[in-house]
Parts: C-alpha cells; sequence; structure tokens
C-alpha cells in the first residue's frame, strides 16, 4: 500500500484543527500508520523545503513552518499521494474547491494549514525525515475489505 506524508502546520495546530484534519484522512477511507507532534528545527525545516530554497517565499515559509508545534502523519492507503493532495486542494486557499481542507478552512498561501507529499519519491523521502521504521504501524485496517477494491 501507498504511503505518503501529512503535516498539519503551526496555523492547524494552534486554530484546532488537529481532529478536523485527522477526521477527513480518516473518513476518506485512508489509514494513519504514524503519527507525532514536534516542532521543526531550522535544519529539519531546511530539508524538508529544500527544493524551494531559491524562491522568494522561502525564508517566510521556513518561518511559518518552524513557528509553532505541528503534527506529522504518515497516511497510508490505495493512491494516497494523489488522494491527500485532492483532499488538501489547492496550494492557495483562495483558489482551492470548497469541500478541500484549504478550500473550507484556509485564506492565503502563508497560512495553508496542511503539507502533503508531491509524489511517491517525494513521500518516500519525507517518511524518512519524520520517522524512524519502528514509529510505523504495519497492520491492516480492519474494514480494508468495505473501503477498498482494486477496480
Ligand atoms: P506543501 O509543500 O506545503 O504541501 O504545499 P504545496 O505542495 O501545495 O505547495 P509548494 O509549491 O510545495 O509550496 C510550499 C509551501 O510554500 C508556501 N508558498 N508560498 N508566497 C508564495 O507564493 C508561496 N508559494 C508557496 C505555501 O505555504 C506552500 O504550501
Ligand atoms: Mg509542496
Amino acid at each position: 500500500m501507498e504511503r505518503t506524508l501529512c503535516l498539519i502546520k503551526p496555523d492547524g495546530v494552534q486554530r484546532y484543527l488537529i481532529g478536523e484534519v485527522i477526521n477527513r484522512i480518516e473518513r476518506k477511507g485512508l489509514q494513519i500508520v504514524g503519527l507525532k507532534m514536534l516542532v521543526l528545527s531550522p535544519e529539519l525545516a531546511a530539508q524538508h523545503y529544500a527544493e524551494h530554497v531559491s524562491k522568494p517565499f522561502y525564508s517566510k515559509l521556513v518561518e511559518y513552518i518552524t513557528s509553532g508545534p505541528i503534527v506529522a502523519l504518515c497516511v497510508q492507503g490505495h493512491r494516497s499521494v494523489t488522494v491527500l493532495r485532492s483532499i488538501l486542494g489547492k496550494t492557495d486557499p483562495a483558489e482551492a474547491a470548497p469541500g478541500t481542507i484549504r478550500g473550507d478552512l484556509g485564506l492565503t498561501k502563508g497560512r495553508n494549514i496542511v503539507h502533503a507529499s508531491d509524489s511517491v519519491e517525494a513521500a518516500e523521502k519525507e517518511i524518512r525525515l519524520y520517522f524512524n521504521n519502528s514509529e510505523l504501524i504495519s497492520s491492516k485496517l480492519a474494514l480494508l475489505d468495505w473501503i477498498f477494491r482494486e477496480d
């Protein structure tokens, strides 16, 4: 089963949206197989957002993501990378569709509540940044047969 990384960013935690985000992920039928709360060090933030190092918004982005506690979730399920990105909605909450986390709960890119890996390769790298193997659960959802059937 495919795995991906979700972060509930500092604004999501401060706004008491941890439960809301987790609820949406679980209701979709995806499984949480790793979960922790932490404050990102500048070093880990730099590793996480290395692809954006030359972008004009980079320093603000690192300031944002290190500004308070975050929740890291390892999320597992059928096509979880694509499915989680669609649950989150577009990067800019002002343009994100209603029904998505960013579309329903956010307003601006600098406070867009959540992160999700954008490819299977990125997901594998990002999961390694936050979790050891021993911190990830390998059991199957008990109700999986009622959630997933090969097309
Ligand atoms: P994320 O990595 O956080 O899941 O977001 P994303 O893939 O949807 O967007 P990405 O292009 O990777 O950008 C990472 C985060 O940087 C902030 N950002 N600000 N001011 C700007 O133009 C701008 N563009 C991006 C957002 O917080 C975005 O989530
Ligand atoms: Mg991204």
